[in-house]
């Protein structure tokens, strides 16, 4: 057989040789946090004013096209995750029904969404952490505050929270997810008290023009391509992350029951919250009084002489934020983890630390390359091509869904998503579309790291895949 099409053997998925396994800590309270941790960010927080600048208060429907095409991707997580719990989420579903090959295009892809995610949210919250400082009279050298793109040297706050983040998750998993859970409260509380301060004050004047730029991609006079769809594409930021609980399933106690719980839980609770911060934000002011702020909802907070507000939004972004980074960067890790295991990554990452049961080398590696990343990249450049990788694995996920059903339709769903043929080419098609509106440089950027991810598989994976040297990883 061709390499890049071998498989591997469902049945033998969740079997590992000794020192290559991670330990099952977790419970489903742990996934739904775990996923409410990594979804509720920078994109609710932050990427919300971008979206209103390219679709003005159709910014709403933005959110319900992301929310849909996420939430029938979601299904298809929950039913190939369940019936593969290991490590490694879309890549090692993948891998059993699509092959080598493409789990690698997929792996390659989720490596840019992991790492670019962690980079992206590690400088959003850097912004949030200098203007906090400057807030109580502490000035930041301009030298380690902002990347080279702004007139700096290094994002140093970035980096920092990075390693800190990188430090909690080589302690231990449960103690990492034990923390999250309790962040998530704080920044759900901050969007309640957004909610409840912002919609009495919902004027429908402030909807009027709906739909400034239309509905599908269009390139403006100046050069910006705008829209409805544009926004989607961006605003799809806000809502991945259940994805990440995918990659716990190796480390899940129940992982049958708990991963279903975990990630249609967490999706069906973020896009409730959502859509009612949407509201909440488009209809107390006008668009495009808050859409060019670094943090619009703090702003609308003060805007309606909310002060205390506006510092309990800001200051659970700063506090809360990092779980955003905590759950992309032990899904990161994993995937890394996995993809080393396989043999397709070099194996000495892939060892378990004896006394802790962490991958700790490769959380380490992990670190200092996102770490570098993070302390010269631009926010929206990077946020735009996280997407990308994450777009490329959700259509991968609902592919392998529908040809698993096609080709082994008798073997037991623990969870069966409802009308597969309905919502796998939803995901699909809607994952296609909103990789169409994406810039057109990020798409190219897109293509680039793959040309360069397919070279890394000719010279090096396929050679020293476990797989092709007749293991079963
Ligand atoms: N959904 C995550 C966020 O908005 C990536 O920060």
């Amino acid at each position: 057989m061709q390499a890049w099409l071998r498989r591997k053997n469902i049945d033998l998925i969740t079997v590992h040789e000794e020192g290559r396994r991670l330990v099952p800590t977790l419970g489903w309270p742990h996934l739904v946090a775990l996923g409410i941790g990594a979804i509720v960010g920078t994109g609710i927080y932050t990427l919300i004013g971008v979206g209103a600048n390219l679709a003005g208060p159709a910014v709403l429907l933005s959110f319900l096209v992301a929310g849909v095409v996420c939430a029938c991707a979601a299904l298809a997580y929950a039913e190939m995750s369940t019936m593969m719990p290991a490590a490694g989420s879309a890549y090692t579903y993948s891998y059993a029904v699509l092959g080598e090959g493409i789990a690698w295009i997929v792996g390659w892809s989720l490596i840019l969404e992991y790492s670019l995610v962690v980079s992206a949210v590690a400088v959003g919250w850097s912004g949030s952490v200098v203007e906090f400082l400057t807030g109580i009279g502490v000035t930041v050298p301009q030298a380690i505050a902002v990347g080279p793109h702004a007139g700096g040297v290094v994002n140093l706050p970035a980096v920092l929270i990075t390693f800190a983040v990188a430090g909690l998750l080589v302690v231990g998993t449960k103690e990492s997810a034990t923390l999250n859970a309790v962040l998530v409260v704080v920044k759900v509380v901050a969007l309640a008290v957004f909610v409840a301060i912002a919609l009495p004050h919902f004027d429908a004047a402030n909807l009027e023009p709906f739909m400034p730029h239309g509905f599908a991609k269009s390139m403006g006079g100046d050069g910006v391509e705008r829209g409805v769809m544009a926004a989607a594409a961006i605003i799809f930021f806000a809502f991945y992350g259940f994805d990440a609980i995918s990659t716990a399933a190796e480390e899940t106690r129940n992982p049958k029951r708990d991963l279903s719980i975990g990630i249609i839980g967490s999706m069906v609770g973020c896009t409730v919250i959502y859509l009612l911060v949407a509201l909440a934000a488009v209809g107390a002011m006008h668009y495009t009084l808050f859409a060019q702020s670094p943090a619009p909802l703090a702003l609308i907070m003060r805007e309606l002489g909310q002060g205390t507000a506006s510092g309990i939004v800001s200051g659970a972004a700063v506090v809360a934020l990092p779980t955003v980074l905590l759950a992309f960067f032990y899904g990161q890790s994993r995937v890394f983890f996995v993809m080393s295991r396989d043999g397709l990554l070099p194996r000495a990452l892939s060892k378990v630390d004896a006394r802790r049961g962490t991958p700790v080398m490769i959380t380490l590696f992990t670190a200092v390359l996102v770490a570098a990343l993070a302390g010269v990249a631009r926010l929206d450049e990077i946020a735009a091509l996280a997407n990308a990788g994450t777009l490329a694995a959700f259509t991968a996920v609902a592919l392998c869904m529908l040809v698993l059903r096609v080709r082994d339709p008798q073997r037991p769903r623990v969870f069966r998503a409802p009308l597969a043929w309905v919502i796998g080419p939803i995901a699909i098609l809607g994952c296609t579309y909103l990789f169409w509106s994406l810039p057109q440089r990020t798409q190219l950027w897109f293509l680039a790291w793959n040309v360069f991810g397919v070279l890394v598989y000719l010279l090096y994976a396929r050679r020293n895949s476990v797989l092709g040297r007749g293991g079963d990883a």
